[in-house]
């Protein structure tokens, strides 16, 4: 099992390898994964998500160099790529780099004149399981690089920034969500983000409530060709609407009444993806209000219709996410439990009360295995902060 980022940032490993292999004391950044309670594929349609920050991360070590070059090592990939600082490519290709390069390609975009660095990354964020690896990535290299070219940003900004790496220098369209999380997570919370004003609140999660997140060991990947057709899709139906109510925007704008006067034009899967969108915006805001009440019953309820919808009207989701999710259901101390993040594989979210969750987590495990042949990593994550830089005397 992955080890947790405070681990990897108290053994002080990432510095030692990054002294190792450039022969310099870095400076330090360690930026979160997610795990999104609810609220998905919102985040580009202007809508509402609330995710919370996970002690899963990226830590990146940077230091100046003074050979004109520019050079990216992964601890994870056992890989390095190396540059002149005046020749780096101007779009992906496809490679784990793309990530960082992607942000030092933004930042420059931006006007902010960075030196000639070295830079290593080592991360914990299980890959492919939706829970934002790359976002983690592009966010400790953005806290990095502003360091080495000593400037400042706001969190809002490097948000926006690394989104813009990922959707033009890696060419992934993802939304605003997981980089944003990343920039602005907070211990014991979990986030409600309004996609569109970019305007945001924190609501406490309970002591007692725990976040055990069960990996199907399904991958996902939002590069893949199925985000881009659901987003395709969406777009697709917003466009109908527009027809009619030229100020729906995005279709964070419509109404289920919408739908219903309109949705006859939509061909049936664009309805489908339409109504998942819609009522998932109502869900998202229900479930903020009722984590703030402390009603639990509702934010379990309001999260297995969040699955519901993402199963059958978005069809985002897979037979093992479906098994994980109805297993979990029938055990005792789950409060909610829904497939999160980009869909098609991936990890579930179980909110669960904390006397059970030892239990919960062991009979999970069995059960899905059972029932797939398929042996999950079941994480026990804690909500936690944003990125931030790590003290670099820790030993
Ligand atoms: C991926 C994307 C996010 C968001 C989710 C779905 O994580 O990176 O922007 O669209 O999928 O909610």
């Amino acid at each position: 099992m992955p080890e947790k980022a405070e681990n990897l940032q108290a053994d002080g490993l990432v510095r030692e390898i990054h002294e190792r292999h450039f022969g310099a004391g870095p400076k330090m950044f360690l930026a979160p994964g997610r795990v999104n309670l609810i609220g998905e594929h919102t985040d580009y349609a202007g809508g509402f998500v609330m995710p919370a920050a996970i002690d899963f991360g990226t830590l990146a070590a940077v230091s100046p160099r003074q050979d004109g070059q520019i050079e990216v090592w992964s601890e994870n990939f056992a890989e390095g790529v190396t540059y002149a600082a005046d020749a780096l490519p101007n779009r992906g290709k496809r490679h784990w780099s793309d990530y960082p390069l992607g942000v030092l390609w933004a930042l420059r975009e931006a006007g902010v004149d960075v030196p000639p660095f070295s830079l290593t990354l080592q991360g914990d964020v299980p890959v492919g399981a939706g829970l934002s690896s790359s976002a983690s990535v592009e966010v400790a290299t953005a806290f990095a690089l502003l360091d080495v070219a000593g400037a400042s940003m706001a969190r809002v900004e490097i948000a926006k920034l690394c989104q813009r790496a990922e959707n033009v220098y890696a060419d992934s369209s993802c939304g605003i969500m997981d980089q944003f999380i990343a920039c602005h997570g907070a211990e014991d919370h979990a986030l409600l983000l309004d996609c569109r004003s970019l305007e945001f609140r924190l609501a406490p999660i309970p002591r007692h409530v725990k976040l055990v997140i069960a990996n199907t060991m399904v991958r996902h990947s939002v590069a893949g060709g199925e985000y881009g057709t659901r987003r395709a899709e969406v777009e697709e139906g917003t466009a109908i609407l527009r027809r009619h109510r030229p100020e729906i925007a995005l279709l964070r704008d419509a109404t289920p009444e919408d739908l219903e006067e309109w949705g006859s034009e939509m061909p049936d899967n664009v309805l489908r993806r339409c109504r998942h969108i819609i009522t998932e915006n109502l869900r998202t805001a229900a479930a903020a209000d009722a984590l703030e009440a402390g009603n639990l019953k509702k934010l379990g309820d309001l999260m297995a219709a969040a699955h519901m919808s993402y199963r059958d009207d978005f069809e985002a989701s897979c037979v093992e996410a479906d098994t994980m999710v109805d297993l979990a259901q029938r055990l005792p101390g789950l409060i909610g439990a829904r497939l999160t993040g980009g869909g098609f594989g991936g990890c579930t979210v179980n909110l669960v009360e904390e006397e059970q969750a030892a239990e919960f987590t062991a009979r999970l495990g069995q059960d899905y295995r059972r029932a797939t042949g398929i042996e999950p990593e079941i994480y026990d994550c804690r909500a936690s902060a944003g990125a931030h830089a790590v003290e670099n005397s820790r030993r």
